[in-house]
């Protein structure tokens, strides 16, 4: 049984999310990581690396591609091999290399939104136009549009490549066999490739199952990209470590070779050893991460019911990010800048999701209840305090 319920301290550790307010009390429920410690064995592996003393370059070994074959087909049921794995020192870093090899600047690429901001920024950057299309939203229930889907690829034939994120964030959709299938099936009749962003694809909660897109047809996956990494799952962002899955030999050569060309050829050498022992040793510590998150999940549903019944939000089946709808609330448009200077809880407002998401929080579950509790708590008091509820 591992202690979820810990509180460890974070401040003084320069932590993106607990060490940017100086003197003031802040509860951080926004960036995506988590504060809980790591698989224990993650810990030791990387504290006996460290004592070797020597931190020369470094190549992903046998052990290594066979732990990561190994985990992919435990958790994800899918086969991979050896030169199907490029490591990259980040989920957005390898998203960078997709695009630059998969499309030319001239090129559009589609985007389904609310999305996580770098999945529309990184390709902006690139200089490839995004076209979005959207969720439907039942009432915080978020479906596929595959006829709106189908329609952009359909209607312009400049689209060349899909970005996918599954799990979603921000809204916890999990997509299904048949949304996969049916998403692949579209791009695979209109030529246009699919990278697809399954960094929270090993935050599933219990009772649900991932669906990657590289465990579809044989047909559509010489034109798919999957970007994976254990550092969502087992909060090692700060390791910066992650890969590509590609099967199609020619696109893995072409990534291979822009990795070179802007100098990541090898990654942090901690990097792979944070893998390999998370892979190995990190079933059980995930499992009942999972659990604890759902059980997060549920406290943060009863809590709204509760003590403020007009916001909506919907237990997600992965990740560990809810979102949440205060749309039936009077609020300011700085509300989510007010609560953290004014209400002491820093939230990622929904905005930078998607522009019609004025008033949606996402809130990050991943931290122990109590803290969870305190921030919902301060949110309450902040609404009440300026007479909104
Ligand atoms: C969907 C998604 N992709 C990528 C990332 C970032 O990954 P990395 O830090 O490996 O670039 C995040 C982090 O929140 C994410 O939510």
């Amino acid at each position: 049984m591992f202690d979820f319920d810990e509180v460890v301290m974070r401040k003084g550790t320069d932590c993106t999310k607990w060490d940017q307010y100086g003197d003031k009390d802040i509860i951080p429920l926004w960036v995506a990581d988590m504060d809980f410690k790591t698989v224990p064995e993650v810990k030791e592996a990387i504290v006996k690396r460290a004592e070797h003393g020597i931190y020369g370059y470094t190549v992903a070994m046998k052990d290594l591609n066979s732990e990561i074959i190994s985990f992919v087909k435990r958790h994800h049921a899918i086969d991979i091999e050896a030169k199907d794995i490029l490591l990259v020192t980040g989920v957005v870093h390898g998203l960078h290399l997709a695009l630059s090899v998969l499309t030319e600047s001239d090129d559009k690429v589609l985007v389904m939104m609310p999305s996580y901001p770098p999945l529309v920024n990184t390709p902006r950057q690139l200089k490839r136009e995004v076209v979005m299309t959207s969720f439907v939203n039942e009432d915080e229930n978020y479906k596929v549009d595959l006829e709106d889907f189908e329609k952009k690829l359909k209607d312009d034939p400049k689209i060349k490549c899909f970005i996918l994120c599954n799990p979603h964030n921000p809204t916890g959709h999990l997509f299904s066999k048949e949304e996969i299938e049916s998403l692949l099936a579209i791009c695979y009749k209109y030529g246009v490739y699919v990278i697809s962003d399954e960094i929270h694809g090993d935050l599933i909660m219990p009772g649900h199952t991932h669906h990657s897109a590289l465990g579809t047809k044989e047909e559509y996956l010489d034109n798919v990209v999957v970007l994976c990494a254990p550092t969502k799952t087992f909060n090692l962002a700060g390791i910066k470590v992650s890969y590509i899955l590609c099967k199609n030999e020619k696109i893995m050569k072409m990534l291979q070779d822009e990795a070179k060309a802007v100098g990541i050829a090898s990654i942090n050498i901690f990097g792979y050893t944070a893998l390999e022992a998370a892979y190995r040793y990190g079933d059980e510590w995930l499992k009942e991460c999972n659990t604890y998150i759902l059980a997060n999940f549920k406290y943060l549903e009863n809590y709204l019911k509760e003590n403020l019944p007009l916001a909506k939000t919907h237990i997600p089946d992965a990740t560990y990010l809810a979102w949440v709808s205060l749309d039936a609330f009077d609020l300011p448009l700085d509300f989510v800048d007010r609560l953290k200077e004014e209400g002491g809880v820093h939230f990622n407002p929904g905005v930078s999701f998607d522009e019609r998401y004025q008033k949606y929080i996402r809130v990050n579950c991943a931290t122990p209840r109590a803290n969870l509790k305190e921030g919902l708590d301060r949110l309450v008091r902040w609404l009440k305090n300026n007479q909104i509820i």
